[in-house]
């Protein structure tokens, strides 16, 4: 069977399929050769019970090291837990983050720190905060009527 098309309408239907198998090649690249998969992802949690279950059970700042921090935190709507966090200037956090109900965002402005915080998955991200400032938190992926009221502080001292 001979499909009755233009000349130009085919050159375009190829045009738009090259493409979209370019794009998804480039994509695929990225994400098995480079490795550039989304972060963390790897650890489960049962959303039901993460009050339960270390380290959620324990949310806050710890220090674990010379200038290093752990800040395990859960996320609910429409707060983070903990509220407020204040860490010395010059600190690498590591970040331990995880959702008591839908999927909320965490983003600290200025910084490079962006993430999705699915409920069921453990997120990790770390970041150094080398000045002293003030760095707002918020959550960037629509969880809800009070969405635009999620957000905390990181004082940076
Ligand atoms: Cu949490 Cu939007």
């Amino acid at each position: 069977m001979k499909l009755n098309m233009h000349r130009y309408e085919e050159i375009w239907l190829i045009c738009g399929v090259s493409l979209l198998v370019a794009f998804m090649l480039v994509t695929g690249y990225q994400t098995f050769a480079l490795d550039m998969g989304p972060p963390s992802h790897m650890e489960t949690i049962d959303p039901q019970k993460v009050d339960q279950t270390a380290p959620f059970d324990k949310p806050g700042v710890h220090k674990i090291g010379d200038g290093e921090y752990e800040v395990v935190m859960t996320l609910e709507s429409f707060a983070f837990s903990p509220y407020e966090i204040e860490i010395p200037a010059g600190s690498t956090v590591h970040f331990i983050l995880t959702s008591k109900d839908v999927t909320h965002g965490f983003e600290v402005a200025g910084t490079n720190v962006n993430a999705m915080v699915m409920p069921g998955y453990i997120q990790k991200i770390t970041q150094k905060f080398g000045e002293a400032g003030e760095y707002l938190v918020v959550c960037n992926e629509y969880c809800g009527a009070g969405h635009q009221y999620m957000s905390t502080i990181i004082k940076v001292v």
